[in-house]
């Protein structure tokens, strides 16, 4: 842990999620204004129900998020099915999507319409690279034993990249030192996004004492040695590791009968700085949540800047229904929002007056 003195405040450009899920209906201007409040900009998957396929379900999902947060910048997906002709892949990205995300069926929330077999979308991620649109892939193979599920499906990422070579691929939510290494030794073309529940908890935490069901996700937290390569290498800085928090917001009923989701989102930007703090590396925050994402993706880098406070506050048992990552438990650090913001009463100010 940290032998220097932590500063009060770090300063860094606007943040991206490069990896959120938003949900629809009612639910959905909650989520957003929660990821307004801590980021500039999120990617936005298109597990949805019903599922973003066309151009019109992406504008309409788009004009939806939009007219909640007004002020969040959207990277918008879609989700891949096999069959899709080159004409619709072209006339989404006409629309705005930046990447459509592969689920194999039946891996987690809402992909019982995913794809049976990857090889069957083949010409689909053709039109992809020829479009230059990213691919995003929920890498787990639904067949192997719930642990080594990652691992079990890398090949079929290798297969992608070996077949595509212009194609940009990010590997989600990398939970494994099998998956780690793949990505530091693939192509420049690969990429992947880090949760921060994958980067700090592991199965310990999900079932080493009282089963934590706010803690079962997919793909399900590893065991220590996943989570030291998974910090190792984001510490080392490595450029294709970028952060996406797969914040997947599940009311409390929907938990308790065995959803995956972690709803990180209001703490996660407060647990990257105690992390990055506390292993003496805060200058290499900004390049994980502001740099290494946009450049990926070739965005723009956000203007604005944010200041991320030590102040201790006590995270909500519960937010718009759902429990949140952290619930109940004291954190150092704070996002800096609207002062108005502050005030109620979850936001307790542990400063000495
Ligand atoms: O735990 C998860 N929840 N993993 C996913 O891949 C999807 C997400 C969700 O949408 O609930
Ligand atoms: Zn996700």
């Amino acid at each position: 842990m940290s032998r220097l003195a932590p500063p009060e405040a770090l300063v860094i450009r606007a943040p991206d999620d490069m990896h959120v899920h938003l949900r629809e209906g009612a639910a959905l201007a909650g989520y957003a204004a929660d990821a307004a409040r801590q980021f500039a900009r999120i990617l936005v998957m298109p597990n949805t129900h019903p599922p973003v396929w066309s151009p019109g379900d992406l504008a309409a999902y788009r004009e939806g998020i939009a007219a909640a947060a007004p002020g969040l910048d959207l990277v918008m997906t879609f989700k891949v099915r096999a069959g899709m002709d080159a004409a619709t892949v072209r006339a989404l990205r006409d629309s705005g999507a930046r990447a459509g995300k592969l689920y194999p069926q039946g891996a987690t929330t809402n992909s019982g319409d995913g794809l049976a077999s990857v090889d069957a979308a083949y010409p689909v991620f053709e039109a992809m690279e020829e479009c230059g649109l990213a691919l995003c892939i929920h890498g787990e193979e639904p067949s192997a034993p719930a642990l080594e599920r990652e691992e079990a499906f890398l090949p079929e990422v290798e297969g992608i990249l070996r077949r595509f070579p212009r194609l940009k691929v990010v590997l989600e939510h990398v939970s494994s030192a099998a998956g780690i290494a793949f990505v530091r030794e693939a192509s420049g073309n690969l990429a992947a996004t880090v949760t921060v529940h994958h980067l700090l908890y592991t199965t310990e935490d999900l079932l080493g004492g009282k089963l934590d069901v706010h803690l079962f996700c997919r793909p399900l937290l590893k065991g220590a040695r996943d989570r030291a390569a998974i910090q190792e290498a984001v510490l080392a800085g490595d450029r294709r590791l970028f952060f996406g928090s797969d914040s997947a917001p599940h009311p409390l009923a929907d938990k308790q009968s065995g959803a995956a989701g972690v709803y990180s989102m209001p703490v996660s930007l407060p647990l990257l700085a105690a992390f990055f703090v506390d292993h003496d590396a805060a200058g290499r925050l900004e390049d994980f949540v502001s740099r290494f994402g946009a450049e990926f993706y070739g965005l723009p880098l956000n203007e604005g800047r944010v200041r991320i406070l030590r102040r201790a506050w006590r995270v909500p048992d519960e937010l718009h229904g759902v429990v949140p990552l952290a619930a109940g438990r004291e954190l150092q650090w704070r996002v800096e929002e609207d002062p108005a913001s502050l005030t109620g009463p979850h936001y307790v100010d542990r400063r000495e007056p």
